[in-house]
């Protein structure tokens, strides 16, 4: 399940942010995380399974574009769909507005479109 980022939540967003290849700085994970939280075009959503949140995804908010900016999963928890889910319920979310990937995003979000005429849920 897709539920949004709040602060009591900052802790795990941060160690899931960090699994992002260009996230392995402190400083620069503490500045993703607070550009989520003071900036209204930016949103960030997690993945929750039961009382567990595995998953993180985080979206630029444009006018005609949600840009998918960062995407990642607990890596207990990978090649079980969720982060192609993921994207298919930030599409959901935003029906009037195209869903793009983001330069740190393209290869993963290209490969389940690539996928999406053969089952996969987008
Ligand atoms: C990318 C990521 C979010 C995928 O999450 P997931 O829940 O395992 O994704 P799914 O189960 O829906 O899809 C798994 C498929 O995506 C592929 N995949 C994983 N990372 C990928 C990447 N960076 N680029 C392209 N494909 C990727 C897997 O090899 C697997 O392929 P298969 O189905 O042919 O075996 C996860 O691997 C992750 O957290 N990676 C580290 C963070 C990261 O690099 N994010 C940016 C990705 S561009």
């Amino acid at each position: 399940m897709l539920i949004r980022y709040k602060k009591s939540f900052k802790k795990i967003a941060m160690g899931l942010l960090s699994y992002m290849p260009q996230e392995k700085e402190l400083r620069t994970l503490r500045e993703t995380i607070e550009c989520y939280e003071n900036n209204d075009e930016r949103q960030l959503y997690l993945w929750k399974i039961e009382e567990d949140i595995v998953g993180v995804v985080g979206v630029a908010i444009g006018v005609k574009n949600v840009e998918i900016l960062h995407i990642a999963v607990n890596p207990s928890y990978r090649d079980e769909g969720i982060g192609t889910e993921m994207i298919a319920e930030v599409t959901k979310a935003y029906p009037d507005k195209d869903v793009v990937p983001g330069a740190e995003t393209t290869p993963f979000y290209e490969k389940c479109t690539k996928e999406a005429g053969k089952g996969c849920r987008l």
